[in-house]
Protein backbone atom coordinates (compact mmCIF):
# COMPACT_ATOMS: atom_id res chain seq x y z
CA UNK A 1 0.00 0.00 0.00
CA UNK A 2 1.01 3.31 -0.69
CA UNK A 3 2.51 4.99 2.19
CA UNK A 4 0.02 7.97 3.34
CA UNK A 5 3.23 10.47 4.10
CA UNK A 6 6.94 10.42 2.61
CA UNK A 7 9.20 12.30 3.62
CA UNK A 8 12.50 12.20 1.27
CA UNK A 9 15.74 13.85 2.23
CA UNK A 10 14.18 16.85 3.39
CA UNK A 11 15.88 19.77 4.50
CA UNK A 12 14.35 23.26 6.01
CA UNK A 13 16.14 26.53 7.21
CA UNK A 14 14.63 29.76 8.68
CA UNK A 15 15.40 32.95 7.54
CA UNK A 16 17.06 34.28 10.68
CA UNK A 17 18.80 37.89 10.91
CA UNK A 18 22.01 37.44 8.42
CA UNK A 19 22.57 33.82 9.38
CA UNK A 20 19.82 30.74 8.08
CA UNK A 21 18.92 28.46 10.71
CA UNK A 22 19.08 24.52 9.61
CA UNK A 23 16.06 23.44 11.22
CA UNK A 24 15.80 20.34 9.34
CA UNK A 25 18.64 18.54 7.81
CA UNK A 26 18.06 15.44 5.49
CA UNK A 27 14.96 13.88 7.14
CA UNK A 28 13.53 10.81 5.77
CA UNK A 29 10.54 8.81 6.51
CA UNK A 30 7.27 6.93 5.64
CA UNK A 31 4.27 6.17 7.33
CA UNK A 32 1.96 4.13 6.28
CA UNK A 33 -2.16 3.97 6.65
CA UNK A 34 -3.78 3.38 9.95
CA UNK A 35 0.01 3.66 12.18
CA UNK A 36 0.73 5.83 14.77
CA UNK A 37 4.35 7.36 14.87
CA UNK A 38 5.85 9.16 17.69
CA UNK A 39 8.50 11.79 17.18
CA UNK A 40 10.53 12.56 20.26
CA UNK A 41 13.29 14.78 21.27
CA UNK A 42 14.34 18.19 23.24
CA UNK A 43 13.24 21.33 22.26
CA UNK A 44 14.82 22.82 19.41
CA UNK A 45 15.53 19.03 17.44
CA UNK A 46 12.78 19.67 14.44
CA UNK A 47 9.71 18.11 15.72
CA UNK A 48 7.62 21.10 15.03
CA UNK A 49 9.51 22.17 11.48
CA UNK A 50 8.53 18.55 10.56
CA UNK A 51 4.50 18.16 11.24
CA UNK A 52 4.57 21.92 10.12
CA UNK A 53 6.33 20.56 6.92
CA UNK A 54 3.74 18.08 6.08
CA UNK A 55 1.05 20.49 5.14
CA UNK A 56 3.38 22.94 3.87
CA UNK A 57 2.63 24.86 6.87
CA UNK A 58 5.69 26.55 7.86
CA UNK A 59 6.62 30.34 8.77
CA UNK A 60 7.14 32.79 5.93
CA UNK A 61 11.06 32.71 7.00
CA UNK A 62 11.23 28.95 6.32
CA UNK A 63 12.84 27.66 2.93
CA UNK A 64 12.58 24.05 1.83
CA UNK A 65 16.19 23.69 0.61
CA UNK A 66 15.99 20.32 -0.20
CA UNK A 67 13.55 17.02 -0.80
CA UNK A 68 10.15 16.52 -0.76
CA UNK A 69 6.94 15.36 0.73
CA UNK A 70 4.23 13.23 -0.27
CA UNK A 71 0.88 13.20 0.99
CA UNK A 72 -0.41 10.21 -0.65
CA UNK A 73 1.50 10.14 -3.45
CA UNK A 74 1.53 14.23 -4.10
CA UNK A 75 4.17 16.14 -3.11
CA UNK A 76 2.75 19.15 -1.06
CA UNK A 77 5.62 21.29 -2.31
CA UNK A 78 4.87 21.17 -6.26
CA UNK A 79 1.58 21.14 -5.61
CA UNK A 80 -0.66 24.03 -6.39
CA UNK A 81 -2.14 26.49 -3.57
CA UNK A 82 -5.40 25.73 -4.52
CA UNK A 83 -4.67 21.93 -4.63
CA UNK A 84 -2.67 22.62 -0.95
CA UNK A 85 -5.70 24.19 0.60
CA UNK A 86 -8.05 21.11 -0.25
CA UNK A 87 -5.08 18.59 1.24
CA UNK A 88 -4.93 20.59 4.40
CA UNK A 89 -8.62 20.37 4.80
CA UNK A 90 -9.61 17.45 3.57
CA UNK A 91 -6.43 14.92 4.28
CA UNK A 92 -4.77 16.20 7.08
CA UNK A 93 -5.69 17.29 10.22
CA UNK A 94 -3.56 18.96 12.92
CA UNK A 95 -3.51 19.22 16.91
CA UNK A 96 -1.08 21.76 18.55
CA UNK A 97 0.01 22.22 21.95
CA UNK A 98 -2.54 25.25 22.89
CA UNK A 99 -6.48 24.72 22.16
CA UNK A 100 -7.23 27.77 22.57
CA UNK A 101 -5.02 29.69 19.82
CA UNK A 102 -6.64 26.52 17.39
CA UNK A 103 -9.97 27.53 18.68
CA UNK A 104 -11.70 30.94 16.75
CA UNK A 105 -12.72 32.88 20.56
CA UNK A 106 -15.61 34.69 19.06
CA UNK A 107 -17.80 31.53 17.51
CA UNK A 108 -19.48 29.20 19.63
CA UNK A 109 -17.93 25.35 19.51
CA UNK A 110 -20.86 23.99 17.56
CA UNK A 111 -20.27 26.79 14.43
CA UNK A 112 -16.72 25.85 14.45
CA UNK A 113 -18.12 22.30 14.25
CA UNK A 114 -20.09 22.84 11.34
CA UNK A 115 -18.08 24.45 9.61
CA UNK A 116 -14.90 22.26 9.68
CA UNK A 117 -17.98 19.38 8.75
CA UNK A 118 -19.75 21.68 5.71
CA UNK A 119 -22.54 21.45 7.52
CA UNK A 120 -25.16 24.72 7.17
CA UNK A 121 -26.61 24.52 10.60
CA UNK A 122 -26.48 22.42 13.71
CA UNK A 123 -27.35 19.22 13.24
CA UNK A 124 -26.88 15.52 15.17
CA UNK A 125 -24.10 15.29 13.59
CA UNK A 126 -22.30 17.56 15.82
CA UNK A 127 -23.06 15.95 18.90
CA UNK A 128 -22.31 12.81 17.31
CA UNK A 129 -18.84 14.26 16.81
CA UNK A 130 -18.52 15.59 20.36
CA UNK A 131 -19.18 12.64 21.58
CA UNK A 132 -16.74 10.96 20.40
CA UNK A 133 -14.46 12.90 21.23
CA UNK A 134 -16.01 12.24 24.74
CA UNK A 135 -17.21 15.55 25.44
CA UNK A 136 -20.85 13.98 28.04
CA UNK A 137 -22.86 16.81 27.34
CA UNK A 138 -22.38 17.57 23.67
CA UNK A 139 -25.08 19.75 23.69
CA UNK A 140 -23.91 22.78 26.30
CA UNK A 141 -20.70 21.75 24.48
CA UNK A 142 -21.35 23.16 21.57
CA UNK A 143 -23.25 25.81 22.48
CA UNK A 144 -20.01 27.47 24.40
CA UNK A 145 -17.09 29.70 23.49
CA UNK A 146 -14.06 28.05 23.91
CA UNK A 147 -12.99 30.15 26.91
CA UNK A 148 -15.85 28.74 28.67
CA UNK A 149 -14.33 25.44 28.48
CA UNK A 150 -11.17 23.82 30.18
CA UNK A 151 -7.99 23.16 28.30
CA UNK A 152 -8.97 19.49 28.29
CA UNK A 153 -12.07 20.04 27.14
CA UNK A 154 -11.01 22.75 24.38
CA UNK A 155 -8.28 20.11 23.28
CA UNK A 156 -11.28 17.82 22.80
CA UNK A 157 -13.12 19.96 20.94
CA UNK A 158 -9.20 21.08 18.47
CA UNK A 159 -9.09 16.57 18.14
CA UNK A 160 -13.35 16.73 16.96
CA UNK A 161 -12.44 19.28 14.80
CA UNK A 162 -8.79 17.41 13.57
CA UNK A 163 -10.31 14.57 12.84
CA UNK A 164 -14.41 15.31 11.58
CA UNK A 165 -13.38 14.70 7.70
CA UNK A 166 -11.85 11.70 7.94
CA UNK A 167 -8.07 12.87 7.40
CA UNK A 168 -5.42 10.42 5.89
CA UNK A 169 -3.28 12.13 8.59
CA UNK A 170 -3.59 13.34 11.71
CA UNK A 171 -0.11 15.83 13.10
CA UNK A 172 -0.25 16.47 16.96
CA UNK A 173 2.23 18.49 17.91
CA UNK A 174 2.97 18.16 21.70
CA UNK A 175 -1.05 18.12 21.96
CA UNK A 176 -1.06 17.63 26.07
CA UNK A 177 2.02 19.88 27.17
CA UNK A 178 0.05 22.78 27.83
CA UNK A 179 -2.34 20.07 30.07
CA UNK A 180 -2.63 19.14 33.25
CA UNK A 181 -0.72 16.07 33.99
CA UNK A 182 -3.83 14.01 35.22
CA UNK A 183 -5.65 14.24 31.46
CA UNK A 184 -2.64 13.97 29.74
CA UNK A 185 -3.09 9.67 28.84
CA UNK A 186 -6.56 10.51 29.02
CA UNK A 187 -6.20 13.16 26.14
CA UNK A 188 -3.23 11.00 24.10
CA UNK A 189 -5.75 8.20 24.70
CA UNK A 190 -8.51 9.89 22.81
CA UNK A 191 -6.48 10.52 20.11
CA UNK A 192 -5.05 7.03 19.36
CA UNK A 193 -8.56 5.75 19.51
CA UNK A 194 -10.15 8.61 17.16
CA UNK A 195 -6.93 7.73 14.88
CA UNK A 196 -8.21 4.48 14.63
CA UNK A 197 -12.16 4.83 13.98
CA UNK A 198 -11.40 7.03 11.54
CA UNK A 199 -8.63 5.44 9.95
CA UNK A 200 -6.25 8.09 10.03
CA UNK A 201 -2.47 7.64 10.61
CA UNK A 202 -1.13 9.54 13.72
CA UNK A 203 2.31 11.46 14.03
CA UNK A 204 2.71 12.86 17.60
CA UNK A 205 5.39 14.76 18.32
CA UNK A 206 6.00 15.26 21.75
CA UNK A 207 9.40 15.72 24.13
CA UNK A 208 7.62 12.70 26.42
CA UNK A 209 9.35 9.42 25.20
CA UNK A 210 7.82 7.41 27.31
CA UNK A 211 4.11 8.36 26.66
CA UNK A 212 4.76 8.46 23.13
CA UNK A 213 6.53 5.28 23.08
CA UNK A 214 3.33 3.77 25.20
CA UNK A 215 0.77 4.55 22.49
CA UNK A 216 3.06 4.40 18.88
CA UNK A 217 3.97 1.49 17.13
CA UNK A 218 7.39 2.92 16.08
CA UNK A 219 9.61 6.05 17.03
CA UNK A 220 11.42 8.58 15.45
CA UNK A 221 14.22 10.28 18.01
CA UNK A 222 15.08 13.51 16.33
CA UNK A 223 18.15 16.04 17.21
CA UNK A 224 19.84 18.55 15.44
CA UNK A 225 17.38 18.54 12.76
CA UNK A 226 17.95 14.36 11.84
CA UNK A 227 16.38 11.46 12.83
CA UNK A 228 18.98 9.78 14.98
CA UNK A 229 17.17 6.41 15.78
CA UNK A 230 14.24 4.96 14.56
CA UNK A 231 12.12 1.70 15.43
CA UNK A 232 9.84 -0.44 16.65
CA UNK A 233 9.23 1.63 20.03
CA UNK A 234 9.38 -0.71 22.40
CA UNK A 235 12.71 -2.14 21.35
CA UNK A 236 13.82 1.50 21.00
CA UNK A 237 13.20 2.17 24.63
CA UNK A 238 14.28 -1.55 26.03
CA UNK A 239 17.14 -1.22 23.98
CA UNK A 240 18.44 2.58 22.58
CA UNK A 241 21.34 2.23 20.45
CA UNK A 242 22.08 6.08 20.34
CA UNK A 243 23.56 7.97 22.70
CA UNK A 244 21.32 10.48 22.44
CA UNK A 245 18.11 7.94 23.00
CA UNK A 246 20.10 6.92 25.89
CA UNK A 247 20.62 9.82 26.95
CA UNK A 248 16.78 10.86 26.62
CA UNK A 249 15.45 8.03 28.18
CA UNK A 250 17.92 8.40 31.33
CA UNK A 251 16.49 12.28 31.51
CA UNK A 252 12.36 11.22 31.40
CA UNK A 253 10.50 10.49 34.41
CA UNK A 254 9.99 7.56 35.62
CA UNK A 255 13.95 6.90 35.64
CA UNK A 256 14.61 8.18 38.33
CA UNK A 257 17.58 6.91 39.69
CA UNK A 258 18.67 6.60 43.62
CA UNK A 259 17.40 9.23 45.28
CA UNK A 260 14.67 9.96 42.96
CA UNK A 261 17.06 12.18 40.75
CA UNK A 262 16.84 12.33 37.27
CA UNK A 263 20.46 12.31 35.37
CA UNK A 264 19.31 15.48 33.12
CA UNK A 265 21.44 15.63 29.50
CA UNK A 266 24.53 17.88 30.18
CA UNK A 267 24.64 20.85 27.98
CA UNK A 268 21.88 22.42 25.11
CA UNK A 269 21.01 21.47 21.73
CA UNK A 270 22.38 22.97 18.89
CA UNK A 271 21.23 25.60 16.67
CA UNK A 272 22.62 24.87 13.55
CA UNK A 273 23.77 27.38 10.70
CA UNK A 274 24.05 24.85 8.18
CA UNK A 275 23.73 20.92 7.66
CA UNK A 276 25.83 19.05 9.97
CA UNK A 277 29.08 18.01 8.67
CA UNK A 278 29.93 15.92 11.60
CA UNK A 279 27.51 14.24 14.83
CA UNK A 280 25.66 17.37 16.04
CA UNK A 281 25.43 15.48 19.22
CA UNK A 282 28.89 15.10 19.47
CA UNK A 283 29.61 17.76 22.17
CA UNK A 284 27.58 16.08 24.10
CA UNK A 285 28.08 12.75 23.92
CA UNK A 286 30.19 10.91 26.33
CA UNK A 287 31.16 8.12 24.15
CA UNK A 288 32.41 11.09 21.27
CA UNK A 289 35.21 9.84 19.71
CA UNK A 290 37.67 12.23 16.55
CA UNK A 291 35.59 11.00 14.04
CA UNK A 292 32.28 11.87 15.40
CA UNK A 293 33.46 15.83 15.52
CA UNK A 294 34.75 15.11 11.65
CA UNK A 295 32.25 13.26 10.04
CA UNK A 296 28.83 12.84 9.29
CA UNK A 297 27.19 9.44 10.63
CA UNK A 298 25.07 7.83 7.81
CA UNK A 299 22.24 6.32 8.97
CA UNK A 300 23.00 2.67 9.42
CA UNK A 301 19.89 -0.05 9.46
CA UNK A 302 20.70 -2.13 12.05
CA UNK A 303 17.42 -4.93 12.94
CA UNK A 304 14.76 -3.31 11.84
CA UNK A 305 16.53 -0.21 13.39
CA UNK A 306 17.98 3.02 11.95
CA UNK A 307 20.68 4.43 13.76
CA UNK A 308 22.80 7.59 12.51
CA UNK A 309 26.08 7.16 15.40
CA UNK A 310 29.35 5.81 13.77
CA UNK A 311 29.53 3.76 16.52
CA UNK A 312 25.68 2.20 16.37
CA UNK A 313 27.46 -1.32 14.75
CA UNK A 314 29.43 -1.77 17.66
CA UNK A 315 26.62 -1.27 19.78
CA UNK A 316 27.75 1.94 22.28
CA UNK A 317 26.47 0.40 25.31
CA UNK A 318 24.85 2.08 28.80
CA UNK A 319 26.53 2.80 31.52
CA UNK A 320 24.18 -0.23 32.72
CA UNK A 321 25.00 -2.44 30.18
CA UNK A 322 29.00 -1.43 30.76
CA UNK A 323 28.56 -2.36 34.34
CA UNK A 324 26.82 -5.92 33.44
CA UNK A 325 29.75 -6.64 31.40
CA UNK A 326 32.61 -6.25 33.48
N1 LIG B 1 10.15 30.76 12.58
C1 LIG B 1 11.40 30.47 12.95
N2 LIG B 1 12.42 31.31 12.70
C2 LIG B 1 13.69 31.01 13.04
N3 LIG B 1 14.05 29.86 13.63
C3 LIG B 1 13.08 28.97 13.90
C4 LIG B 1 11.71 29.21 13.59
N4 LIG B 1 10.98 28.14 13.98
C5 LIG B 1 11.86 27.27 14.51
N5 LIG B 1 13.12 27.76 14.47
C6 LIG B 1 14.36 27.07 14.90
O1 LIG B 1 14.42 25.83 14.21
C7 LIG B 1 14.92 24.79 15.06
C8 LIG B 1 13.89 23.67 15.17
O2 LIG B 1 12.74 24.19 15.83
P1 LIG B 1 11.40 23.37 16.00
O3 LIG B 1 11.03 22.73 14.72
O4 LIG B 1 10.41 24.30 16.61
O5 LIG B 1 11.82 22.24 17.05
P2 LIG B 1 10.97 21.51 18.19
O6 LIG B 1 9.54 21.50 17.78
O7 LIG B 1 11.59 20.14 18.27
O8 LIG B 1 11.19 22.30 19.45
C9 LIG B 1 15.24 25.47 16.38
O9 LIG B 1 16.59 25.83 16.38
C10 LIG B 1 14.36 26.70 16.36
O10 LIG B 1 14.89 27.73 17.15
MG1 LIG C 1 7.87 22.12 18.83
Amino acid sequence: MKPRVEIRDLTVSYAAGDRAICALDGVSLSIAADEAIGIVGESGSGKSTLGMAIGRLLAPNASFDGGDVLVEGRSVLRCTDPELRVVRRDRLGFVFQNPMSALDPTMRIGRQIALALGLERGSAEINELLLKARLDDPATAAASFPHELSGGMAQRVVIALAIARNPAVVIADEPTASLDASIKGAILDLLMALGRDTGSSLVIMSHDLRMVARRCARIFVMYGGRIVESGASREVFAAPRHPYTQALIRAAAGNEGPGGRLEPIPGVPPVLHRRSEDCAFAARCVHAQAICRSTRPPEVALQGRVVACHFAKDGVSTPAEAAAAT
